[in-house]
């Protein structure tokens, strides 16, 4: 038996990340980094699991000694309705990205993306208590933005939807007066007194459309972040950079989205530099 198959029998600590597909998940990669830096006799795998199979996955896991797991696309619905108990932030946004198995046999559900959000902005020198935010988009990306940007006592949120009534159902259950939905084309028009534009739409990856959104009308000083990076540099961004606007690109909510996750799973506190980010791109 080689010494890798020796380690992946007896490792000390265990989690996961689930989805249906997998393969692309850069989880695996990112939390192996932190865990190699850590020194932690651990591991992370990547598992694909169907959406029928999903519950008997989670409890299987937790019967067999995981510390928890990540969940992600088709998943984070079910991960809501199955744990035992979920933080605040799983509950405004309406979904769990990850378990925390309990030592008492309970699963806790958190939403870590929020976090991520924010953190990623943060760290970019972002100030979202400046002034009003423009999200885009209102599916489960765009819940956890504002929900972050809320908490972050962003002033005025302006949401704007290709489907309005989405965007409508997105302000009602998250029931805060700073929350203003916005026509889909004031895209191309923009207010002009935002000071962070974020894109939550798909729109931006790879082989998808284009988001037509005119920058002419921002100030200088705003923020231009998409949440998608593939690519890294979205074509929203390059022509925000073009426009001599700051950008900050959409890995780092995934980098930042795993420090709880790891925190929770392995116990240690880590931090988000540029060789992780460096590390987790030489992957792709
Ligand atoms: P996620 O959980 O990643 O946010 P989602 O819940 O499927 O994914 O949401 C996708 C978002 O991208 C929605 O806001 C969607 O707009 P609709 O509500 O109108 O569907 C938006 N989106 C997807 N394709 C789009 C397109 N071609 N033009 C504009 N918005 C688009």
């Amino acid at each position: 038996m080689s010494d890798d198959h020796m380690r992946a029998t007896v490792p000390e600590a265990v989690a996961a990340v689930l989805g249906w597909p997998v393969a692309h998940s850069l989880s695996p990669r990112l939390h192996g980094f932190w865990l190699r830096e850590q020194g932690i006799a651990g591991t992370y795998l990547g598992l694909p699991v169907t959406p029928e199979n999903f519950g008997t996955a989670v409890h299987g896991l937790a019967a067999a000694g995981f510390r928890g797991a990540n969940v992600t696309v088709p998943h984070k619905l079910a991960a809501l309705r199955l744990a035992d108990d979920v933080d605040d932030a799983a509950r405004a946004i309406g979904a769990v990205n990850t378990l925390v198995f309990q030592p008492d046999g309970r699963i806790l559900g958190r939403n870590t993306d929020a976090y991520g959000f924010m953190a990623n902005l943060q760290q970019a020198g972002v100030d979202p208590k400046v002034g009003p935010a423009l999200v885009i988009g209102a599916g489960g990306a765009a819940r956890a933005a504002v929900h972050a940007l809320l908490v972050a006592g962003c002033p005025r949120i302006y949401l704007t939807n290709r489907t309005e009534a989405t965007g409508y159902a997105l302000v009602e259950s998250m029931a805060d007066d700073r929350i203003v939905v916005l026509p889909f084309n004031c895209l191309k028009k923009l207010p002009d007194d935002i000071v962070l534009l974020g894109n939550t739409t798909s729109l931006s990856m790879t082989g998808k459309g284009v988001l037509d959104v005119d920058l002419a009308g921002l100030a200088e000083t705003a923020w231009v972040h998409d949440i998608v990076y593939v690519p890294l540099e979205t074509p929203l961004l390059r022509s925000a950079r073009q426009r001599g606007l700051r950008t900050v690109d959409g890995l780092g909510m995934l980098l930042h989205q795993a420090v709880p996750a790891f925190r929770a799973f392995f116990g240690r506190d880590v931090a988000v530099t540029d060789s992780l980010r460096a590390h987790v791109l030489g992957g792709k």
